[in-house]
């Protein structure tokens, strides 16, 4: 079939284009029927233009026409003309094109979902339909703005002596702390590759091969509980440089944000970006991914109620627990007793087993300890946050981990709630000095918070035996807005330390030589001080399209249960591809 070879894309012409001989290619949006006119709306990837069929065209035509369905694929000439109703939501809103040749390459059956960026529909139909969801003009941008920031990525860590390089993705299992995808080996019977959760090991091995300054955009994977934020099968922007510190490596990256947020968004950010230590993030936010765009800060009263007389406080602190509150400015109205409860109900997930309130009417203090508390020792805990008479103060008591949970997820609800938050904002920081341990409260094991090979501090190098809590790592994250864009650290590269760190972290000789043998044999021929960072490029991407799901801005994304609608992977296979792979399933 001949195929019209197209002078113009959809979403392209102007009134400047006015009395011009035109071919358009793409799929019919909408027909409108007339009479003598026939107007169709003609979209593909870059917009919609209007085509116009009138009664100067051939009867054959007019019955190719009046056969135009949503979805069919066609080919138009035709002549640019000033549009008599003008449609100004619309690029190409000033003309429509009167249509002197028509092609329809294919038909199409009445699509199962509308071509409409606010239709509502079931996620599970879109993601089954992708390829017709991905037709919506939302869709086709969010794509194009992922290849706009893939593409700045790559020039932009090029131009700093980065080089592209990619690693395997049959490998070994990656200390990344998610459960990893298996794949069989069928030369090799009971034996596993695992998906890369990152190229965290092979970068560290390119290091040591001298390749300075390493780049990609790397395909991860990992078998974790899917979240708004998180899909089983991602995207870093990762890299790693030789002979850097902290600084080093913070500054490279702010380089790239820096032109990300100008060229991409036309919005300038001032470097360096603020850096917020952990310990600050979370006793001002509860969390290591502050969004700053509002306030209502953390305050600690330990100090005003280790002594109150209420047992619930007191046995908090007691327990080696803590009292915190939050202030909410203006939430004395906005809040009900009814409301409250229901913030109390939501903060149960967190482990919180209470909510305290206090508000101030006039004189009066009204709170839900009025029975256990004084007016003045009431006012006393107001005065801490500089609360006056519109506000509401929302106080947990409880282990650390459940006051910081529950208080950070009250901040980001109520602020939500209260529309308060400017979308037009984007407030980048820092988080650095992260703890290197992590603590399980069962177990009494530590673990590693970043990973194994995350260098600790110099000067906290003293406490790795004696007081492992205490020590801090030099570890960053990169937070936009409340979400935790990206995050690396500087490694260990002295082998007696990384032995220590194994011993701390409990894991015996034959599991470090089993998993990581092959960096620390490496280790031994000469390696570079190094150090990198990984970004989400999901998460990165979703942010700048303002979407509230990183499955919006991925082109065939898993479903809740982890299944690829489309195709409907993952599929049982046959008992012989089983044999062969010498595996049965049980
Ligand atoms: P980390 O595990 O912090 O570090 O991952 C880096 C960034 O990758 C993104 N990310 C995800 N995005 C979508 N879905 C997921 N399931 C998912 N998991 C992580 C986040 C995160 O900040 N190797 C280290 C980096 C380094 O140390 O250099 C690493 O992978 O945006």
């Amino acid at each position: 079939m001949k195929v019209l070879k197209r002078t113009h894309m959809c979403g392209e012409l102007t009134s400047s284009d006015i009395g011009r001989l035109v071919t358009l290619n793409g799929w019919i949006a909408k027909r409108r029927n007339l009479g003598s006119l026939i107007f169709c709306d003609i979209r593909d990837k870059t917009g919609i233009t209007q085509i116009v069929f009138d009664d100067s065209i051939t009867d054959e035509m007019r019955a190719v026409a009046e056969k135009l369905r949503s979805e069919y694929v066609v080919g138009v000439i035709g002549t640019v003309k000033e549009r008599q109703s003008k449609n100004n939501a619309l690029a190409t809103g000033d003309i429509e094109v009167f249509v002197s040749e028509i092609l329809v390459y294919s038909e199409a059956e009445t699509p199962p979902i509308y071509i409409k960026d606010d239709d509502v529909v079931d996620d599970n139909l879109r993601l089954k339909y992708r390829y017709l969801d991905l037709r919506k003009q939302k869709m086709q941008k969010n794509l194009m703005l992922r290849h706009q920031v893939s593409k700045l990525a790559r020039d932009y860590y090029s131009e700093q002596g980065f080089t592209e390089i990619e690693t395997p993705i049959l490998i070994k299992p990656t200390p990344e702390g998610a459960r990893d995808y298996l794949v069989p080996s069928r030369v090799n019977p009971g034996a596993f590759y695992a998906l890369p959760q990152s190229p965290q090991m092979f970068k560290q091995l390119l290091m040591v091969s001298g390749t300075d300054r390493y780049f990609q955009l790397a395909k991860c994977f990992r078998d974790e509980d899917l979240r708004a934020d998180r899909q089983p099968e991602f995207t870093q922007i990762d890299l790693e440089m030789s002979f850097v510190d902290v600084d080093d490596v913070i500054e490279a990256q702010e380089g790239f944000l820096k032109k990300l947020f100008k060229d991409v968004m036309n919005v300038d950010i001032s470097l360096p970006l603020p850096r917020l230590t952990y310990d600050e993030a979370m006793e001002r936010y509860g969390c290591d991914k502050p969004d700053t765009r509002f306030g209502f800060e953390l305050k600690k009263l330990n100090h005003l109620v280790e002594n109150c007389g209420f047992a619930i406080f007191e046995n908090a602190i007691a327990a080696g627990g803590d009292v915190r509150g939050i202030c909410i400015q203006g939430g004395s109205d906005a809040f009900s007793r009814k409301d409250i409860d229901k913030l109390q109900d939501a903060t149960k997930q967190y482990g919180a087993k209470g909510l305290v309130w206090i508000r101030q009417n006039g004189n009066d203090i009204t709170s839900s300890v009025n029975k256990f508390f004084t007016q003045d020792s009431l006012m006393d805990i107001l005065r801490v946050f500089g609360a006056n008479d519109t506000d509401l103060v929302l106080i947990v008591a409880d282990k650390p981990k459940v006051v910081f949970d529950s208080l950070s997820f009250l901040r980001r609800e109520i602020a939500k709630r209260l529309n308060i938050i400017d979308e037009s904002l984007y407030n980048l920081l820092w988080v650095v000095d992260f703890p290197l341990f992590e603590l399980d409260e069962e177990t009494g094991d530590y673990s590693a918070m970043h990973h194994p090979f995350t260098s600790p501090r110099e000067e906290d190098i003293k406490f790795l035996r004696t007081e492992p809590g205490k020590v801090k790592a030099k570890a960053y994250d990169i937070v936009l807005n409340g979400v935790e864009l990206g995050g690396g650290s500087i490694r260990i590269h002295d082998k007696d330390l990384q032995r220590t760190m194994f011993d701390i972290l409990g894991i015996p000789e034959e599991e470090i030589d089993n998993k990581f043998g092959f960096l620390i044999e490496a280790f031994k021929y000469g390696v570079p001080p190094h150090g990198g960072l990984a970004f989400g490029l999901d998460r990165l991407v979703m942010l700048l399209a303002g979407e509230q799901s990183i499955r919006e801005v991925i082109a065939f994304p898993k479903n809740q249960s982890a299944q690829c609608p489309v195709s409907e992977a993952p599929i049982p296979v046959t008992e012989d591809v089983l044999d062969e792979l010498g595996i049965r399933i049980k």
